[in-house]
């Protein structure tokens, strides 16, 4: 046990010279150390939900709120404890249960000497005692738990506590303290979810992650006024605490619907999608399906996060008239696995010996980055040779699709038929190729949506009339 500690605690130390080489923000305060405090020095939940009732309903259910108890974590540290012999237990801990690690309960990595409080992963008091950072990455926070409880407002009272403005709050930096993960040992940047926000052109403008993730808009800010607690002044903003990403999948182990399905629409809320295909096309003609993806809504890559596990790819279906497939890519096969998919949008991490492996711990390289950068287009082709006898019209159905880990992945942690990894749409477009001998007037298919827009054009127009005179 001392051995292990001793261990632990020098692998840390290399942590924190990394996490200061790496990260490029001033230094403040000192982080806080493994076990500098006690759980009982943190408050429950269930006392700051008595005036932050809607808050506390935001922030339930969150992946925020399963950060220790999801199942997929919980099996994945027991790997990367098993293949670290356990030096990387209180790096992995230190963001997924914080408190855990600053009241020393982690390690041992299996829970037994954790409090019921450690479990609640990242929670109120464990946010609103930050008190400071050393920069981002690897968890540089510094905590002071207690009766002051920090936040955004320069001017808040409560009744209950003492109540302190710390700008930190209000920027991507403090967010950064975690969603930038680099490998403790060799330095590998294994989610670079801060860097690449700063980057970018959201960076620059410096539209920051609480504008996305904690307001009502989901790809720019957008207020949500109302009030902070019971008593407290309207304000002209409150930042809402259900804080999603793409994750519809362990919410739902968790009986939180409602998250799965914003997470659902924040990723239909991430891409543009064009799509050409020839209007027309004749028995061995080679057909070119052309897809351009914009990442036009996220401040980072897509995926971003464990982007090694995540899978973000294109499935083409097209079918004639009678439903015969005549071509397909990025279907799923009887294991749920991806079947011929051109490619799959995320990055591929590689282990000392250069070969592929999604146990980000083990990684040392990086040897494909193929996500999609905020703002960036990319564009994929599938090309095919009509066959004869087809029946015309062909339709072209192109959907962009997410998934939080491939199901191999999860079947190999679980078991098989365990959980099925939802696979969810972000983008659609249908086409249809026509048969040359159609005369163009009667090729009305060739642009779904168009009539509808048409209409609606129309009753612009006339309404435009109408209020004129
Ligand atoms: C992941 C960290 C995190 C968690 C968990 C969290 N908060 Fe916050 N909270 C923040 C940040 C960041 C802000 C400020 C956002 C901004 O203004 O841009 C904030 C703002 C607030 C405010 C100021 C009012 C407002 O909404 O703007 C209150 C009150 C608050 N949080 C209470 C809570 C309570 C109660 C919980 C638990 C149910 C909680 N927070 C959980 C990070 C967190
Ligand atoms: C007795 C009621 C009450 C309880 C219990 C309570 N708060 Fe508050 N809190 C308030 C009120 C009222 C405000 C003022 C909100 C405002 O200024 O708009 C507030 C403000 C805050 C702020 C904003 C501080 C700032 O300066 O930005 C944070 C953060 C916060 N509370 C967190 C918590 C946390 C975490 C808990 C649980 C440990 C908690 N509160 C428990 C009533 C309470
Ligand atoms: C103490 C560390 C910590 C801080 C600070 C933190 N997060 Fe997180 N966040 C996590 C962890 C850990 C998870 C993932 C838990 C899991 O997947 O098991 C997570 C999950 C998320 C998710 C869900 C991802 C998905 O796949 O759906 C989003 C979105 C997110 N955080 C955004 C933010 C934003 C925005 C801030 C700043 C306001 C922030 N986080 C601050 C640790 C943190
Ligand atoms: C311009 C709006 C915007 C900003 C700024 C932004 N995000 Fe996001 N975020 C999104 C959208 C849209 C998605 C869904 C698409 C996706 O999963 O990448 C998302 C997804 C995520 C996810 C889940 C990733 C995945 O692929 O499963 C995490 C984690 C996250 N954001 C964290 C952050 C953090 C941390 C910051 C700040 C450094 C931030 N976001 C800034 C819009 C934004
Ligand atoms: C510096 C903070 C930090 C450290 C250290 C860290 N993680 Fe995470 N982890 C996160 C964040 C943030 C997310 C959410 C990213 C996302 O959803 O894309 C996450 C997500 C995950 C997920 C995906 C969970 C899901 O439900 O999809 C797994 C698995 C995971 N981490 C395991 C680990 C393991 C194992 C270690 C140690 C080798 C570790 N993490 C170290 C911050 C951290």
């Amino acid at each position: 046990m001392r051995g292990r500690l001793a261990r632990s605690s020098l692998f840390f130390m290399a942590a924190i010279v990394l996490v200061s080489l790496f990260s490029g923000f001033a230094v403040a305060t000192e982080a806080t150390q493994f076990g500098e405090y006690s759980a009982d020095d943190f408050t429950y939940e269930s006392r700051c939900r008595q005036c932050h009732a809607i808050i506390y309903a935001d922030w339930e259910g969150t992946m925020h709120f399963n950060a220790y108890l999801d199942p997929f974590y919980l099996e994945e540290v027991k790997v990367a404890s098993d293949d670290t012999d356990g030096l990387i237990d209180e790096f992995c801990s230190r963001c997924h249960t914080p408190i855990g690690v600053v009241s020393g309960e982690i390690p041992p990595i299996d829970g037994s000497e954790m409090s019921d409080i450690s479990k609640l992963g990242v929670q109120c008091d464990f946010c609103h005692v930050v008190s400071g950072s050393d920069g981002t990455g690897n968890a540089p926070f510094t905590v002071t738990p207690g009766d002051t409880k920090w936040g955004p407002f320069d001017d808040s009272k409560s009744a209950y506590h003492e109540s302190e403005y710390l700008e930190l709050y209000t920027q991507s930096e403090y967010c950064g303290m975690c969603h930038q993960v680099i490998h403790p040992v060799n330095g590998l940047v294994i989610d670079d979810t801060y860097s690449s926000w700063k980057e970018s052109q959201y960076g620059e403008d410096n539209i920051v992650c609480q504008d996305c993730h904690m307001t009502e808009g989901i790809t720019e800010f957008e207020a949500n006024p109302g009030r902070a607690g019971s008593g407290a002044p309207k304000r002209d903003h409150i930042s809402s605490h259900d804080i999603v990403g793409g994750n519809a999948f362990i919410p739902v182990m968790f009986g939180a619907e409602n998250i799965a399905d914003m997470a659902v629409e924040r990723l239909q809320k991430a891409t543009t999608m064009e799509v050409t295909t020839p209007e027309i096309a004749s028995a061995g003609d080679k057909v070119t399906i052309k897809a351009t993806i914009t990442n036009s809504g996220a401040g980072h890559n897509i995926p971003t996060g464990v982007s090694e596990i995540r899978q973000v790819w294109l499935e083409v279906n097209v079918t004639d008239a009678t439903g015969n497939v005549i071509y397909s890519a990025g279907t799923l096969d009887i294991y749920g696995n991806i079947d011929g998919a051109k490619l799959i949008y995320n990055n591929i991490l590689g282990d000392s010996e250069g070969n592929a492996t999604d146990s980000f711990w083990l990684a040392d390289r990086v040897l494909e980055d193929n996500r999609i950068g905020p703002k960036e287009t990319v564009t994929e082709e599938h090309t095919f040779t009509l066959p004869g006898n087809v029946v015309y019209p062909l339709t072209v159905q192109t959907n962009l699709n997410y998934r939080s880990a491939p199901q191999y992945t999860i079947d190999h942690l679980f078991g098989e038929e365990m959980y099925e990894v939802p696979v969810i749409n972000m983008n659609q477009v249908s086409s249809t190729i026509y048969d040359p001998a159609t005369p163009p007037e009667e090729r009305t298919e060739s642009t779904p949506g168009f009539s509808i827009f048409a209409a609606s054009m129309a009753f612009v127009l006339i309404m435009h009339i109408f209020y004129r005179k």
